[in-house]
């Protein structure tokens, strides 16, 4: 059942053209220009009159929710504040009946997760679940929401349920945008368009980056320290990079905003540290270009994720991993791609038990 994949892993990296795809479907109708979601319309004017939306999630589900933050302010204009459920439910939060609470959770059965959004409701706020599987504990519990249908999640590490956590993100804040005023319609139309060629563009990074990726892992086998770093929409996506490479892999790996840099983590930088850096044209390019300055003035080993034809950053790197261009909104989905085959590869070229890592069971039903 592995679909002649040596783990479920790789093949669930690679049946993400098709899971952001099931996610999109029925629901962006570009050729209508609307995008369809029963859970927020059916609720529209609460949620958009909402002070303010708190996203609570664990893990990978948490990046996925802090990208839905940038997605959300960005488009919609509704503050957000992104929580790790553990820390939520046991600070005596704030929370009102103005207040929307998104529970992100592929499994649905997060314990932490599904004990915050229990705390939420008894303080009166509108419960909204991503979740991905179907009539799990927290979309039972949440008052509506949205399944991403990435199908069943197998391998320990999150790949495809993370990207369809970002395209359902993508499309709800969209939809508020659109409706709230905050989106004209030729801004909403340009996104929905790009948002429509996310899959393909998975589809090619995949075909273009696989055997690439796979060689730079080889040379990093015997690594014991990694640092991610991104800006932006992109900060998020190298925490979520740093994630994948600890825990198939058991390198240690820190994801960082990049000009957190120089904040402290510059220190470790020398010639035996790799850092990965996701350095797309669009969102604050020129001060990436400072950061792999910084980087190269110091001798790290810089693996550079970055778009087709890229000159400044790709002078500099090491490795340069090439994608194609996007929205700055959608390229976490796609700069998340190699940074997944990365760890994969690096994991297995280790011998580790790829899908499923010492010590991590799929859904942490423990508190
Ligand atoms: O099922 P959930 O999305 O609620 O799970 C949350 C985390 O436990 C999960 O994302 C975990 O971090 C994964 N192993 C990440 O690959």
């Amino acid at each position: 059942e592995k679909g002649g994949y040596e783990h479920f892993m790789l093949k669930e990296i690679f049946e993400q053209p098709k899971s952001i795809q099931d996610t999109l479907r029925g629901r962006l109708l570009v050729n209508e220009g609307i995008i369809k979601m029963a859970g927020i319309w059916d609720h529209l004017d609460r949620i958009n009159k909402a002070e303010r939306i708190i996203i609570i999630a664990c893990g990978t589900s948490w990046h996925a929710g802090l990208i839905g933050e940038y997605l959300i302010e960005e488009f919609a204009r509704i503050p957000v504040e992104v929580e790790y459920a553990s820390e939520f439910r046991y600070r005596n939060p704030i929370i009102t009946e103005k207040d929307i609470v998104v529970a992100i959770s592929q499994s649905g059965e997060t314990a932490d997760s599904m004990a915050a959004i229990k705390l939420a409701k008894e303080k009166g706020a509108f419960i909204y679940g991503i979740c991905n599987v179907v009539d799990s504990s927290i979309a039972r519990f949440s008052d509506a929401g949205s399944y991403t249908h990435a199908g069943p999640e197998i391998g320990v590490a999150s790949t495809k349920a993370f990207t369809a956590q970002l395209t359902i993100l993508s499309l709800i804040a969209l939809k508020l945008g659109k409706h709230n005023g905050n989106l004209s319609n030729a801004e909403f139309m340009r996104l929905i368009t790009e948002l429509d060629n996310i899959p393909k563009k998975v589809e090619e990074v995949l075909k273009s980056t696989h055997d690439y990726v796979k060689e730079i892992a080889h040379d990093f086998v015997n690594s014991t320290n990694f640092l991610y770093l991104g800006r932006g929409f992109n900060f998020p996506a190298a925490l979520e990079g740093a994630l994948k490479l600890k825990e198939i892999s058991y390198i240690h790996a820190e994801g960082y905003p990049a000009a957190e840099m120089k904040h402290g983590p510059i220190a470790l930088i020398d010639e035996n540290m790799p850092i990965v850096i996701i350095a797309p044209k669009k969102g604050h390019y020129d001060k990436i270009v400072s950061n792999v300055q910084e980087i190269k003035a110091r001798k790290g080993k810089v693996i550079a994720v970055v778009n087709y034809g890229d000159e400044q950053v790709a002078s500099m790197a090491d490795y340069v991993i090439e994608i194609p261009e996007t929205s700055e909104c959608f390229s976490p989905i796609v700069a998340s791609i190699p940074l997944q085959l990365l760890a994969y590869y690096i994991a297995v070229y280790r011998g580790a038990n790829v899908d499923q890592p010492r010590n991590l069971a799929k859904s942490v039903t423990v508190e």
